[in-house]
């Protein structure tokens, strides 16, 4: 039985729901939670058996890494073996917030919350209700995204309830996730950091703070399995049921030829999902057109993207096409996650 704790954090009687969540996440239950990014499902992070539940309630890959969650520095000392001049600067800026470092991990963490690696990721969120579950809770919480393997993440709690109900010990059901897509992930084990997954933080303030990144191949192209250094990188993701493509280049010729597939689809009595924007949403010809907000706005756009790409699983499409993104500024997370939800199927045009 899942216990659903409604509570925006604004009430004296929140208090009391967040304090029974944490002692039902301390003593090895499974409590999904709000953060500012998407929500996530947690875990007393050093209890290997409570971390095993998050991975089979999920139906998550045992070699996909789970970030730990913590509410001060201090919490930080305790799980990693060094805390690098780069890691100081970024969090002095960032945290708490939608940034995840990796670390060289200590000992103590269970190696099914790091896939068996040396490295651990870590995040201070700046959510009220994730930073009182954790004080409350005494320990760092191991928290993937609370949606089903392979779903789009959930930035809202109907998404948490439709992916976990009766597979968790409570889902604290509160405000949609204010920014809507998951943290910046960056390794800073080795001299040179590297960007493994992109998000609200861009990679032009992270070359801000720390000088050059690298940008890990696996953001955009399907690696050899091997070669992947975040392992959660290498599954099919954020996915909506219908096949996703994603169509890239200027503006006019993406909407002629979203247009042009359109017609041939339906042609042969398809039914077409079309994932458009505000500036194009009356061009196409599409069965379901949705739009992700206005071009000038990215970070609306990056904040409606997973809400979109559930939202097609309501309607009976055969296939979605998408406008694609740029590289610049938070485009390069959301033309991430399309290119990910469509399992690397982009169109240049
Ligand atoms: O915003 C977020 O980060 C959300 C909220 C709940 O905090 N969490 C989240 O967790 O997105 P998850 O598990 O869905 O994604 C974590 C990503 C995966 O791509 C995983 O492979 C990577 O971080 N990761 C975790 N530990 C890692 C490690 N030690 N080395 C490299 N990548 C790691
Ligand atoms: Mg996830």
């Amino acid at each position: 039985m899942t216990k659903i704790f409604h509570t925006n954090g604004r009430h004296i009687h929140d208090e009391k729901l967040v304090l029974e969540a944490a002692a039902i996440l301390r003593e090895g239950g499974l409590v999904a939670f709000p953060t500012e990014t998407v929500y996530g499902l947690g875990a007393n992070g050093f209890d290997d058996a409570a971390v095993a539940k998050i991975f089979l309630a999920k139906g998550r890959p045992s070699d996909n890494p789970i970030i730990l969650h913590i509410c001060n520095e201090e919490m930080l000392k305790g799980i990693v073996k060094e805390i690098p001049p780069k890691a100081i600067q970024l969090m002095k800026k960032y945290w708490p917030g939608p940034l995840t470092l990796i670390f060289k991990k200590a000992s103590c963490i269970p190696s099914n919350v790091t896939g068996g690696l040396d490295t651990v990721a870590v995040r201070m969120p700046s959510n009220k209700i994730a930073q009182r579950l954790i004080q409350e809770a005494g320990v760092p919480v191991a928290a993937p995204s609370a949606n089903l393997s392979g779903k789009p993440s959930p930035t809202k709690s109907e998404h948490v309830i439709e992916d976990l109900h009766d597979k968790v010990d409570v889902i604290i059901a509160s405000e949609n996730s204010a920014l809507g897509l998951e943290s910046t992930v960056i390794d800073l084990t080795n001299a040179e950091p590297v960007l493994l997954r992109p998000g609200y933080i861009t990679l032009e303030q992270l070359n801000d703070v720390v000088g050059q990144v690298k940008v890990d191949p696996s953001l955009f192209f399907q690696l050899e399995q091997s070669k992947v250094r975040s392992p959660g990188m290498k599954y099919k993701h954020y996915s909506p049921q219908a096949p996703l493509k994603v169509v890239q280049g200027a503006m006019e010729d993406v909407v002629s030829e979203i247009n042009r597939l359109t017609e041939l689809f339906q042609h042969q009595g398809k039914v077409i999902g079309i994932i458009a924007t505000e500036q194009t949403k009356d061009r196409y010809h599409g069965d379901i057109v949705l739009s992700l907000g206005d071009r000038n706005t990215p970070h609306q756009i990056m904040h409606n993207l997973f809400d979109v790409l559930r939202e097609f699983n309501q309607y009976p499409v055969d296939a979605i096409f998408s406008e694609g993104f740029s590289r610049n500024g938070v485009e390069l997370a959301i033309t991430n996650r399309l290119v990910k939800a469509a399992g690397y199927d982009i169109l240049e045009v």
